[in-house]
Formats: structure tokens, C-alpha cells, sequence
């Protein structure tokens, strides 16, 4: 999934992100200035960033944090290095995310004794970290990601729109045993004082944006371009519980912030407002946004559900007497019409008239007491 989030992809994650420099900062700080008090200021200060994708967003955070450690040195006892160890399953496009923290401009770039980037290549529901090592924690746009599925959605896509009890049940009570495990291992690499921000994503109700995404692929059954057992088995695996589900296990909460994701209309109304294009030219160019934003978090998880879609084809002979190569254009086709009959769903779902996402960010800052 990793190398899926590309740049196109991410800018409504960033922007978000954006919001919450300030908060993410400020909270190490406190963290810094405790350990202080407690005559403890030398040596390097280690942050974990889960989920870190290309670090596209990491990068300008901790440029923020980088900043605000050199602001506040006098508080905080003086020049410490910022060291960070980005986290991201095997597959993550590591080389993209090291050119973007190393780069000249990126936070990184200095090297110690200021600020150094690491990797730790393995799901963040295992230890990153020593015992009591860590003054900071975040987890931007990753944690709502399953790391175990433990049955698909039988009617579509999306957690959040589906009507399947069983399977909606199932991966519940997964999820919540994930963010346990994660909570359980944070607090035991963290220092005591240090700080866990993460932030979370809702989707208001009957699932906003995704309530067009979660039917696509039944409607590519009844089209033909992919059989019934795709469709019935293809899910997104991801979960986006309401606050009040997720807010019961989670102790030292500091603060919550919360930003409604309103980016592409936003684009939608300055494009038309500055006389860059007529309404017709920017509702298009809204849709556009959509898919594309879409195609950065989804591309790999649709080639996936074609690539299983041909193999189904094949072992039921329907792709019989065709070579690879004719199997690597028919994904190529699956995905290109998954994105085509998204962009229509999407259309259908919000009456041709650019709107809101429906999706809320939050972000929650935790103290380890
Ligand atoms: C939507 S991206 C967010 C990237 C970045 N943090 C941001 O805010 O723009 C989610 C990232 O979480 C990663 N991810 C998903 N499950 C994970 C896991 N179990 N352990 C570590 N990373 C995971 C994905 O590979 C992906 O790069």
C-alpha cells in the first residue's frame, strides 16, 4: 500500500497535516521542557513517525518541530539533535521518502548534530523502539488502516457503507485490538511525559465521499468487467470509527483538534471566483481532483483486486490460451475502468455539484503519565 500514496495523491492529507504543526510542536516542547525540570537535556531527541509514506507530509512536520526545538533551546536546555525514525510497511517507497528529508530543502538536510532521518520497515503494531526511548510519536492519515482483514465486506467496498453485520463486527473488534496493541507498545518506547499525536479520520454519516467508492465495483459486475466473486470479496482496508468508539480505550488525552476537509471545493470556488474557468470547466476539474486523490491512496489495492480478478478469469478458463501479457493488459484496463466508473459514481453521488468530502480530521494528543 505504501508505494500506492503518491504525491498527487496526498495534498488533502497534507494540508491537514499543515494544521497541526503548531499542535505537534508545541506538544514536544512541553515533553522537552518537563524532561528539563527533571535535569535530564542532553542527547538526541528521537521521534517515531508511523505511517510515514513518502514522507511528504513528515517532512514539512518535522521541519516545524526541527524549528520550534531551535526557538525554544533556551527553555529546553540548549541544541539537541532531532533524530527521527520514519516507519512504513516493507513495501514503502523508501528511496522517495529519504530524498524528501534529505533533500536541500528538506528537514533533514542539515544532518547532526541538528536533525537525522532513519527507517524502521516493519507494521507499526510491532516494537520500533527501545524501552523509554521516544519523546515523540505521530501517526498522520495511517492508523485507520487494518493490519489484519479478517473477512471482506461482502456488499462493497468501504466499512463505513457497508451493511454487512457479521463482517462490519469482525472488524471491529480487530481494529480495537489493534489500536490497543499500538497504544500498549507507544507507551512503553515512550520517555515519561512524551507525547503520542495522532490523528483520525470520520466520515459523516452514510460515509461522504467514499459512498460513491464503495459501490464501484459492483457496478463493474454489472457491467461485466469484473465477476460477482471480485466484487463480493474486494475490500478497502480501512476503518474510520466514530470518536466515541475510539476515544474509550484512550487515557492522558491532552487535546483534540478537529478540521473539516473541505480542500477541493475550496479549490472548486477560488478557480471559479478568480475567472480562472466557468462553473462547467471547474466542476469538471473538481471531479478530476477527486479521482486523483483517489488514484494516490488506491492504485495499488485496485491493480491488487484486477490482478485477482484475471486470476479468478484464468483458473475458471475464461482467460484460456492468453499469455502474461494479455493478462497485464487486462489488469491495466481493470484499474483504468475502475477509476472511469469512480469518477461516474462520483458525479451520480454528489448531483454533479462540487461539496464537501464529508470526512472530518481529528487530532488527539497523548501524554504518557
Ligand atoms: C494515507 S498514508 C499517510 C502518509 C503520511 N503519514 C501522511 O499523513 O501523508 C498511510 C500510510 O500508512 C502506512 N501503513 C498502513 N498500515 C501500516 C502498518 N501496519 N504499519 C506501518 N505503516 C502502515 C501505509 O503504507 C501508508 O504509507
Amino acid at each position: 500500500m505504501g508505494k500506492s500514496y503518491n504525491k498527487d495523491g496526498s495534498h488533502w492529507q497534507q494540508a491537514a497535516a499543515r494544521l497541526w504543526h503548531s499542535v505537534v510542536s508545541e506538544g514536544l516542547i512541553k515533553t522537552l521542557k518537563g524532561e528539563r525540570q527533571r535535569g535530564n537535556n542532553l542527547g538526541p531527541v528521537w521521534a517515531l513517525d508511523c505511517g510515514c509514506g513518502h514522507g511528504k507530509a513528515s517532512d514539512g512536520m518535522m521541519a516545524a518541530v526541527h524549528k520550534a526545538m531551535q526557538e525554544h533551546r533556551h527553555e529546553i536546555g540548549g541544541h539537541r539533535c532531532l533524530c527521527v525514525i520514519h516507519n512504513d510497511l516493507p513495501s514503502n517507497h523508501w528511496a522517495e521518502l529519504f530524498n524528501t528529508v534529505n533533500a536541500p530543502a528538506g528537514y533533514a538536510a542539515g544532518g547532526p548534530p541538528t536533525a537525522m532521518a532513519f527507517a524502521s520497515g516493519k507494521t507499526m503494531y510491532e516494537r520500533q523502539a527501545p524501552d523509554e526511548s521516544l519523546h515523540l510519536v505521530v501517526a498522520f492519515n495511517s492508523i485507520h488502516w487494518m493490519d489484519h482483514q479478517p473477512r471482506p465486506l461482502s456488499d462493497g467496498l468501504v466499512f463505513q457503507c457497508s451493511t454487512d453485520k457479521e463482517a462490519t463486527q469482525a472488524w471491529l473488534q480487530v481494529k480495537q485490538r489493534e489500536l490497543e496493541t499500538f497504544l500498549r507498545l507507544r507507551s512503553a518506547e515512550l520517555v515519561p511525559g512524551g507525547r503520542i499525536v495522532v490523528s483520525w479520520v470520520e466520515t459523516k454519516e452514510g460515509g461522504g465521499v467514499f459512498k460513491a467508492v464503495h459501490n464501484v465495483v459492483n457496478v463493474m459486475a454489472d457491467e461485466g468487467w469484473v465477476s460477482r466473486e471480485t466484487a463480493s470479496k474486494a475490500s478497502l482496508p480501512f476503518v474510520f470509527l466514530p470518536m466515541s468508539t475510539l476515544l474509550q480505550p484512550w487515557e492522558g488525552l491532552e487535546a483534540i483538534w478537529t478540521a473539516d476537509n473541505e480542500v477541493f471545493l475550496h479549490a472548486y470556488n477560488t478557480r471559479v471566483a478568480s475567472g480562472q474557468c466557468d462553473e462547467g470547466k471547474a466542476t469538471e476539474m473538481f471531479f478530476d481532483d477527486l479521482m486523483l486523490s483517489a488514484r494516490g491512496w488506491a492504485e495499488g489495492m485496485v491493480t491488487s483486486f484486477m490482478a485477482d480478478d484475471c486470476k479468478r478469469a484464468a483458473a475458471s478458463g475464461g482467460l484460456e490460451g492468453h499469455n502474461p501479457a494479455d493478462a497485464a493488459d487486462a489488469v491495466a484496463a481493470g484499474v483504468k475502468q475502475f477509476y472511469v466508473t469512480l469518477r461516474g459514481e462520483l458525479v451520480r453521488s454528489y448531483g454533479n455539484r462540487p461539496g464537501p468530502l464529508g470526512i472530518k480530521s481529528h487530532v488527539f494528543v497523548i501524554r504518557k503519565i
